[in-house]
């Protein structure tokens, strides 16, 4: 794992973006997360697609999750969240983006053909959060370590966190459609970013616990080409801050 530490929100996503910036330009198949953490990359991205430095126009993009029950079109969906904070304002046509179908009547069915999608076309490079339980995508602890997509129930905490996006928790969905562990680690290159106080357990646990589904971000310590970008604060409890910030001066890999 390949870890930057960055002094704010904005600057992860200025690092994210640029480090995303060359697969853009060669029309890579993108993997995006919704939720708060990406939007200051999402902001820069769009930055960089309205200055023509960056152009979305060979890319297609394909999304973490979906709720369970809401449809593409209803604004608390994930399909209609990324297009607010990112897809509508660069230069990628709609259908090329990607999403479970939250509303199918068999969402077993609907994960199945999500999977099937995701894998058919192979993302290059996947930018992911992590919920306060160490949760990525809605795999929640106790998730297959090599999972495909899937019906998951989130966990109360989780519905809690999201309640802020509707009018009352009684709304927030109780199941989503998600990309596996499985699925996700398929992914050529993963970026993995964290904000904030409330993420640096679940970072910590995540780089330098474990592996185990008790954390199951911590699952990315298994792949190849995995970069942690997280400010201050995310990485307040990691205990080996100083080599990493090491390795990145002296511009080392690993
Ligand atoms: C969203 C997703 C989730 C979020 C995570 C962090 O598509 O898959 O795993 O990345 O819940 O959410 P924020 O960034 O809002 O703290």
């Amino acid at each position: 794992m390949r870890i930057l530490i960055r002094k704010n929100n904005e600057a992860v996503g200025q690092s994210a973006a640029q480090l995303m910036s060359p697969f853009i330009n060669r029309g890579a198949t993108l993997g995006l997360a919704t939720g708060s953490t990406p939007l200051s990359t999402y902001a820069e991205l769009i930055r960089l697609n309205q200055d023509a430095e960056i152009s979305f126009q060979q890319c297609q993009a394909f999304l973490l999750d979906e709720y369970v029950g809401i449809s593409r079109t209803d604004p608390n969906s994930y399909y209609q969240t990324i297009r607010d904070t990112l897809t509508s304002h660069i230069d990628i046509a709609d259908d090329r983006v990607f999403s479970p179908a939250g509303d199918h009547g068999d969402s077993f069915a609907a994960a199945q053909a999500y999977e099937n999608q995701v894998s058919g076309a192979g993302v290059d490079i996947q930018i992911l959060g992590i919920g306060a339980n160490g949760h990525i995508g809605f795999n929640e602890p106790s998730s297959s370590l090599s999972g495909l997509t899937k019906v998951q129930a989130l966990h109360p905490k989780t519905v809690a966190d999201n309640a802020r996006f509707f009018a009352s928790e009684n709304e927030v969905p109780t199941h989503a459609i998600t990309q596996g562990l499985g699925t996700i680690s398929r992914a050529k290159n993963i970026l993995l970013l964290a904000v904030g106080e409330s993420k640096a357990q679940a970072i910590a646990q995540a780089v330098e616990g474990p592996v185990s589904a008790s954390c199951p971000a911590s699952i990315l310590q298994m792949h190849p080409a995995v970069t942690v970008i997280i400010d201050e604060a995310a990485a307040s409890r990691l205990d080996n801050v100083e080599y990493y910030r090491h390795v990145e001066q002296a511009n080392l890999n690993e």
